[in-house]
């Protein structure tokens, strides 16, 4: 069975590989990559190493590479179409199969089953509020400020205090048992008798992206534990796929993310319409995928106790692996965003998060706590910590602003800590480049020529997919039939059209287009194995030797096989001009 590119790259995408890695092997992050030994060759130290930016892994010992699929196929010894399907459950991907259509459809009624029941369920808490029973709930409400617009808007209501008030009125619209029990809100006890999973508490029905009614969560009224009770994970209710009150909140550039059911709606009535929350669940990878594909920023705000700050740092970890904007709020003078927005009002809470922290910041302050900066010792144990932080820092601007904090915080002189980044990014350097020059020995070893030919369609395929000016130049001298037919004209063809169509050109998602695990590596290859040209006039050089090397080769290639001396003419005649071609790079 072949799967569309587009779901192949949907899973690929949905596989971080330093994640899929991490859990075979142990990684350590040394500069942009991760380290660690190679499992497909014996060695003592590490030289197997992963991009994350890239989404390749490349081992610098034996030459092993390729992307997130390439790995599990070697790994698991899998062919290309099992490891697609076992990544697949891994992101919860669902794969169509064929023969698979009657048992799908059969899953589409039971889900919008599900969706009337907890329609039903909603409406019947709702009427609950609302009457008789629900007075105690409504005081409650009423003493945590939620106003009677904001219980309509987020559908709050109450669950009685009975045994099976709900399982009745369901009953009495005709659905029936198993149906019930599916939806999670309705249970069995061992006499085989049936009741309501929630009773006696505050409701808030949870909402999916779609405004459909999902799931439940419910609070006791006053004290008593558990304070808050779930619905379970249902066939519509996934928890790692749904963050609370996100359906009023899309369409925002920036989300807050806070905690609790109480800091979204006591947030929300104030004005600020764009905080989600994490449901029943800790805060986790998909739910970050989700903040990235709904907005460009976050602000996280989790409780002021050393538990939020925890659940900030891990939060952080998968927020910054998607690459959206992030920010950081510890509010002072109150436990949660609850608490403060009725204490001190939106304005202040506004001006707050005005002053949210970079994540940098953040992890400034974080650290900080754990020493004492009036010890010497200490205060230099600090600032190692924060110049390897900021060794990690790629934007010029970040690093001059945070290494400026760094000395006011410590007294320990700008200069000082920018040599001691400098240290740090040496020695990551150092290790890299010695086992590249293991590896350029090991590939040395083969037929040179061939080699070089090689090196060089694989150097400019490289240049070209990352520099899309030099692409305007080279695709005026270099067709892709004139890189022999296979994978390097295959590949150079598709990056000439990506940069024709203005689309990003990803290594990993090239890796994919292949089946084959010698062809996947050939085209990780290109990515990991070609060592950059950092000045111009180095690039220049390697430019026109690449092109003349590759043209000369294609030339050679047809005169020996024609036999028209006609044509063999002509062929000379190209392969003098070969000679005088040269590029010319300007300063930009
Ligand atoms: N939570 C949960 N089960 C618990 C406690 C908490 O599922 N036993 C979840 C709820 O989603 C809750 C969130 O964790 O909203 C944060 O917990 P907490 O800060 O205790 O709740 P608040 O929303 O602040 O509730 P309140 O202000 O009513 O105390
Ligand atoms: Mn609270």
């Amino acid at each position: 069975m072949y799967y569309p590119q587009e779901l192949i790259e949907q899973i690929r995408l949905e596989n971080d590989i330093v994640d899929v890695v991490s859990q075979y092997l142990a990684l350590n992050k040394k500069g942009n990559s991760y380290f660690s030994l190679c499992p497909f060759h014996n060695e003592s130290t590490p030289s197997f190493s992963v991009s994350p930016d890239k989404q390749l892994y490349y081992c610098f010992g034996c030459g092993a590479s390729g992307n997130v699929i390439s790995f599990i196929m070697a790994k698991e010894n899998y062919d290309f179409q099992t490891a697609l399907k076992f990544l697949a459950d891994r992101a919860h991907i669902t794969l169509p199969e064929q023969g698979d259509v009657y048992q799908a459809s059969k899953n589409e009624a039971l889900k919008s089953e599900l969706y009337e029941i907890h329609k039903h369920a909603a409406r019947y808490y709702y009427d609950c509020l609302k009457s008789d029973l629900g007075e105690a709930a409504r005081s409650y409400l009423d003493k945590r400020s939620i106003y009677p617009k904001t219980r309509i808007k987020f559908g709050l209501g109450y669950s009685p205090e009975k045994w099976d008030g709900l399982y009745e009125f369901l009953l009495g619209q005709g659905y029936d048992i198993d149906l019930l029990l599916k939806s999670g809100l309705i249970l069995r006890n061992k006499k085989g008798g049936y009741y309501d999973r929630f009773r006696n508490r505050l409701m808030f029905p949870i909402l999916d992206i779609m405004g459909r009614v999902v799931g439940f969560g419910g609070r006791v009224l006053g004290e008593g534990g558990p304070k808050y009770l779930n619905s379970p994970e249902t066939l519509i209710f996934e928890k790692s796929r749904n963050l609370y009150s996100l359906n009023f909140a899309k369409g925002n550039k920036e989300l807050i993310l806070v905690e609790g059911y109480m800091d979204v709606i006591s947030l929300y009535q104030k004005g600020f319409t764009n905080a989600v929350a994490a449901l029943g669940t800790a805060f986790n990878e998909s739910h970050a995928k989700i903040l990235n594909k709904y907005a460009k920023g976050v602000i996280v705000l989790f409780d002021s106790d050393e538990a939020g700050e925890a659940a900030v740092l891990r939060a952080l970890q998968f927020i910054l692996k998607t690459g959206m904007g992030v920010k950081i709020l510890q509010l002072k003078g109150a436990k949660d965003p609850d608490e403060f927005i009725n204490k001190y009002g939106p304005e202040a809470f506004g001006k707050a998060a005005q002053e949210a922290l970079s994540h940098i910041a953040f992890n400034i302050s974080v650290l900080q706590k754990k020493y004492d900066l009036n010890i010497s010792e200490e205060k230099i144990s600090f600032t190692k910590e924060v110049s390897k932080m900021l060794s990690g820092l790629s934007s010029p601007v970040e690093r001059a602003v945070y290494i400026k904090e760094a000395e006011r915080l410590t007294g320990i002189s700008e200069s000082a800590i920018k040599a001691e980044i400098e240290g740090i990014e040496n020695a990551a350097f150092k290790t890299l480049n010695t086992q590249r020059k293991e590896n350029y020995n090991y590939i040395k070893k083969g037929t040179l020529s061939e080699k070089g030919i090689v090196e060089a369609k694989k150097g400019i395929i490289a240049i070209v997919s990352e520099r899309r000016e030099l692409w305007e130049i080279i695709k005026l001298r270099l067709r892709p039939e004139e890189m022999g037919g296979g994978v390097y004209e295959d590949i150079l063809r598709k990056v000439y059209m990506l940069h024709e169509e203005n689309k990003p050109i990803n290594p990993a998602d090239l890796v994919s287009l292949y089946q084959e695990p010698s062809e996947q590596k050939m085209v990780s290859d290109i990515f990991t194995t070609t060592i950059a040209q950092n000045d111009l006039s180095g690039l220049e050089t390697a430019l026109n030797d690449q092109l003349k090397l590759i043209k000369r080769n294609y030339i050679e290639n047809k005169m020996n096989i024609t036999d028209d001396v006609k044509e063999l003419q002509l062929l000379m005649e190209e392969k003098r001009n070969i000679e005088s071609l040269n590029i010319t790079l300007k300063d930009s």
